[in-house]
Parts: C-alpha cells; structure tokens; sequence
C-alpha cells in the first residue's frame, strides 16, 4: 500500500456476455447448432471490480450505461458483490454486449464487444469522481473505455500518489506517455505482441517484451502467458511464474480479469508485487475451470485451499 486508506477504483465498461459454446465457430453465411449458450454479466473493468470485491477490497467501479434490463444486471451485480457504482445512465443509448465464443474442446474464446453507453465514458466523467480516485489505494483500468478516459484517470492517481494499475485490453497502440503513468502494466501475451511489435510466446520473449515497454517508461511489468504462467519483471529482476492447475479448463475467459483484480487486491493488502502475481496466477486458474466471467470469480478461501494443496497435472 501506499500509506492510503485501502480502496481500489476501477475506470471501465459492463456488458451483458453472451457466450456460446460450439465445436468451431460459425463460416460466413453458415449456422451452426451450438452446444451451451449463457448470458451474464461481463466487461473487463467490471469484471475486475468483482474479482477484487470477492476478495475483500472495497471498490468503486466508474463507468456508463444505459438505462435497460443490462443496466439492471449490472446494477444488481454490483449490489450483491458490494462494489460503488460511480455511474452515469444514459437513456439515449444502450447498455452494451459482447459476443463470447467459447471452443467446447479447449474453453479458449474469441469476442466481439460492443460498450455501448460506456464507449462515451469521457474524461468530464472521470474528472467528475477526482475526489474517489485520489481517495484510492489503488486506481486500474483497461482500454474498453476511450483513451483519453483511461489517461484522465491514470494522470489523477498518479498526481496523487495513488498507485497506477493498466490492463491494456483490447489490443491497442499506446503511446509512451500513457505508459509512463502506469506503476503496473498488466498485458497478455497478444496485447504484448501489439504493444512492442515482437513476437511474445514464450517467459523468453515476454522478458524481452517487458525490457522494451520499461524502455519506454512503464513501471512493472506482468505479462499473463495463459497456460504458460506469467512473466514479473520489475526492472530490477525478472521472474517465470509457473503456471497453477486447478482442474479440468472449462472457459477461459475473464481469466485475465481475474489476474488482475487478483492482483489488485493483493497488492492493496500489502503482498509484494511477486507474490501478488503467484496470487493472481492461482485465482486466474480457479476462474477458468467455472463457466462466466465474472460468475467465475473465486473467494479468498477457495485460492487458498489451492495454494496448499494445488492440483497436478491439470486434473
Ligand atoms: O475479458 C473478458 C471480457 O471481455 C468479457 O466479459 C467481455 O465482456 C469483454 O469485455
């Protein structure tokens, strides 16, 4: 922590996931029979929010929706996980959706997402809920929210001492500027590869990866390698986090949300960045063997039962 009262603000979107299961997604003009479908609550920012929550952080989550049944779901979410809705309703637009494919062999998925109302979260909202951020311990968002927001937000907290958390998903270019705000990046192997125009497969190459990012003024470093575990680097040393098993992988997405609203709170609780990340590693690998997003997030009980007793092999 950084001598802050402990609070996690979140800058991002929520949107109602659609998933559906199929054994390969739709061709062109083709429709498929397919093998699961759900609906739930969903959006990284959001998912965040939860996944800390659930852990016990106090968050507050800004953001937009619309004023409809999807707003409702969120509204009720955030109600039942105890999150604070710094949120505008906008009856002139919608809350948004993503489309979820998710493979029935492998749980890996592909999606569309549409924010909606929240695709007009401007800098004037965040500005709005200064006081909140510079309140935090800690401040995170992603890029499912225009830029200029996410940089608004990250420019606050760091004005304020508040420790800087980016995930930045989807993928997309950012400039140096914008990574010189964050203490934390947190990117995935793809986002990686985007941000830094290398290939990032291996713990080599996200090393490497990170090295260039640091180069270019981010703080710490925390590449998700899926599978593969992560790669911590600080500048001062980098290190493989091997990856957990926790049982049969059933959808794997939100697991990144997961890692990181994980992290967030462990952070927040005064774990050291490394640890957090063995941490976030062990919740994210929960997350995936349950079927959702933010439904698939796990309680502080439930990793640590994992941490001391992991599973081998995956089953
Ligand atoms: O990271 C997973 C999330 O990305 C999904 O919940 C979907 O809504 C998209 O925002």
């Amino acid at each position: 922590m950084n001598g802050k009262n402990s609070h996690i603000s979140i800058l991002g979107i929520f949107v109602a996931d659609a998933a559906f299961r199929a054994s390969r997604p739709p061709r062109m003009g083709e429709t498929l029979i397919g093998l699961g479908f759900n609906l739930g609550p969903g959006g990284k920012g959001s998912n965040q929010a939860v996944a800390a929550a659930r852990l016990g952080a106090s968050v507050s989550f800004i953001s937009r929706l619309g004023d409809d049944a999807f707003a409702r779901l969120a509204i009720d979410l955030w109600d039942n996980e105890g999150i604070q809705a710094l949120v505008e309703h906008d009856s002139n637009s919608f809350t948004g959706a993503a489309y979820i494919y998710v493979d029935d062999q492998t749980g890996d998925n592909a999606i569309i997402v549409v924010p909606g109302a929240a695709s007009d979260v401007s800098e004037q909202d965040v500005e709005r809920h200064r006081n909140s951020i510079e309140g935090s311990s800690i401040f995170m968002t992603q890029l499912e929210t225009p830029v200029s927001a996410a940089r608004r937000g990250l420019r606050i907290a760091r004005e304020a001492g508040v420790t800087t958390i980016l995930n930045p998903a989807p993928a997309a270019p950012v400039d140096s500027q914008l990574l010189a705000l964050c203490d934390y990046l947190i990117p995935n192997e793809s986002e990686a590869s985007l941000l830094t125009g290398m290939d990032v497969v291996s713990p080599q190459d996200a090393g490497v990866a990170a090295t260039s990012l640091q180069e270019r003024g981010a703080g710490t470093v925390i590449i998700t390698l899926g599978e593969n575990g992560a790669m911590y680097c600080d500048g001062k040393v980098q290190v493989h986090v091997p990856p957990v098993r926790a049982g049969q992988v059933i959808e794997t997405t939100g697991a990144g949300d997961c890692f990181c609203g994980a992290f967030a709170w462990a952070l927040d609780a005064g774990v050291e960045p490394l640890e957090a990340t063995r941490y976030a590693c062990a919740a994210a690998a929960i997350s995936v063997t349950r079927p959702g997003t933010a439904p698939s997030m796990p309680t502080r009980k439930e990793i640590a039962a994992l941490r001391s007793n992991p599973v081998s092999n995956g089953e």
